[in-house]
């Protein structure tokens, strides 16, 4: 007899049997016809309308059928947005310092509190927030801003909540409320029921606030994937929108620490009245180089309210405490200390010096694109570029990964108004992104 997957085991009859509870305690063997009766545990069908794999997977599952074909061709990686130069050096000794107090009988700490130590919370509201109306316990320190935006949707109704989202846009904020079954199914790479906010070259990838109402707003500036901003009276109008619906904005500034332009607001809550309808997520991945040290923060303001269906308004703020309080458990004590080293002078001058690193980066790559006659936009007050290629994204992925060893992100990826475009990440060094300007320039002569 031999087991396989499931805990069946297969006879050489070929019949199936399982191992079923008798009713009085025991179990007993049953056949295939008698476990249609005891049906198997049911998933979660929403998950059937997602596409089969999340976009970077799909990449890399790509690159790496690409490398295996041709290993001795090198290949530069300039698709998902990830970090390449190394910690700033006042987190590298603050992790240091937080693990030796972590060896010490008198200064270990064991669990933490689920919404992150004061003394980083008062340091992101002093550092972040002393323009704006938001205070330290507003602030909810976590992992991610990618798990922040996907985990922040279940506070809210699964039914009857109308969606705006972004196209293209970062693929975490649909998936999830496709997972949480607020949409309906995928039709011609749009999901029913989801009002889109279209980015597109006529609106300078800024997207045009809707004309019906919806109830829950993503929105993302400095942008994922178009690197395009909003201005202060574009943000405005949005809150007003949010005002006039009873709506909430989602509002991730994971990309702030490129911000350039001095008119462009860091934060939404520089909006007045943005406090009574937003929720804003940062990280620290981008800032200072924490994709693999992981930590991030949402802010929730107190004055955040929403309605349960018998009309009766819930504080927000109320509401996630209470999931981070189930669900989390902190960001570890030595991460957390070397968060907060970012907010020190010597902090601030070393998280500016790698962003500008990469905004160089930037700058080389806009200039290449344009040299080869591509329009794009992006990379001032961004780490992206956003090419217009005019073609089909996917080919021109393969085209580019296949005659210039260069890996950037197709825009169909992230949804229907990518089409057309790619995304070139300007984290790497610099020795690799003149390298991949140069190949991608010979590529394309
Ligand atoms: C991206 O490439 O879009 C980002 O790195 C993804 C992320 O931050 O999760």
């Amino acid at each position: 007899m031999e087991t396989s997957e499931g805990g069946l085991i297969k006879l050489p009859q070929p019949r199936l049997f399982k191992f079923l509870p008798d009713g009085s305690g025991g179990i007993r063997q049953s056949t295939y016809s008698q476990l249609l009766q005891f049906p198997m545990i049911r998933i979660n069908e929403n998950y059937l309308k997602l596409k089969a794999s999340y976009l970077f997977a799909d990449i890399a599952k790509r690159v790496n059928e690409f490398t295996a074909a041709n290993p001795d061709k090198s290949v530069i990686k300039l698709g998902i947005g990830d970090v390449t130069e190394p910690l700033p050096e006042v987190c590298v000794q603050a992790l240091h310092d937080g693990a030796d107090e972590l060896s010490k009988r008198e200064t270990f700490k064991g669990y933490g509190p689920e919404q992150g130590y004061a003394f980083l919370r008062e340091a992101i509201a002093k550092g972040d927030y002393s323009d704006c109306p938001i205070s330290a316990d507003e602030i909810f320190v976590s992992d991610g801003a990618k798990c922040d935006s996907a985990n922040i949707q279940e506070i809210f109704a699964e039914d009857g909540l109308k969606l705006a989202i972004p196209d293209p846009v970062y693929p975490v904020y649909i998936d999830t409320n496709v997972m949480a079954g607020r949409t309906g199914e995928n039709v011609d790479d749009r999901y029913q029921g989801v009002t889109y906010l279209e980015c597109t070259p006529e609106n300078n990838y800024v997207p045009a606030i809707p004309s019906e109402p919806t109830d829950l707003i993503y929105l993302c500036f400095p942008n994922n994937p178009t690197g395009a901003v909003a201005t202060r009276e574009q943000l405005a109008a949005w809150v007003d929108y949010a005002k006039a619906n009873s709506a909430i904005i989602l509002y991730d500034v994971a990309y702030v620490a490129f911000i350039r332009d001095e008119s462009i607001p860091k934060s939404i809550y520089e909006i007045p009245g943005a406090d009574e309808v937003a929720i804003e997520m940062r990280s620290f991945s981008k800032t200072a180089g924490f994709t693999g040290t992981r930590c991030a923060y949402t802010v929730v303001p107190k004055k955040l309210q929403a309605a349960d269906s018998a009309g009766n308004k819930h504080s927000v703020h109320g509401l996630w405490n209470r999931r981070q309080a189930t669900k989390f458990n902190g960001v570890s004590y030595p991460v957390q200390k070397a968060a907060e080293a970012i907010y020190t002078a010597e902090g601030q001058a070393q998280v500016k010096a790698k962003t500008d690193m990469y905004l160089e980066n930037a700058a080389i790559i806009r200039e290449a694109i344009t040299k080869l006659g591509l329009s794009c936009v992006g990379g001032d007050n961004a780490p992206y570029i956003w090419i217009n290629t005019g073609t089909d994204s996917w080919a021109f992925f393969d085209r580019l990964l296949n005659e210039a060893g260069v890996v950037c992100t197709p825009g169909a990826g992230f949804g229907t108004c990518g089409e057309g475009h790619v995304r070139i990440s300007a984290f790497n060094s610099r020795e690799n992104v003149v390298t991949a300007m140069e190949r991608i320039a010979a590529a394309l002569a």
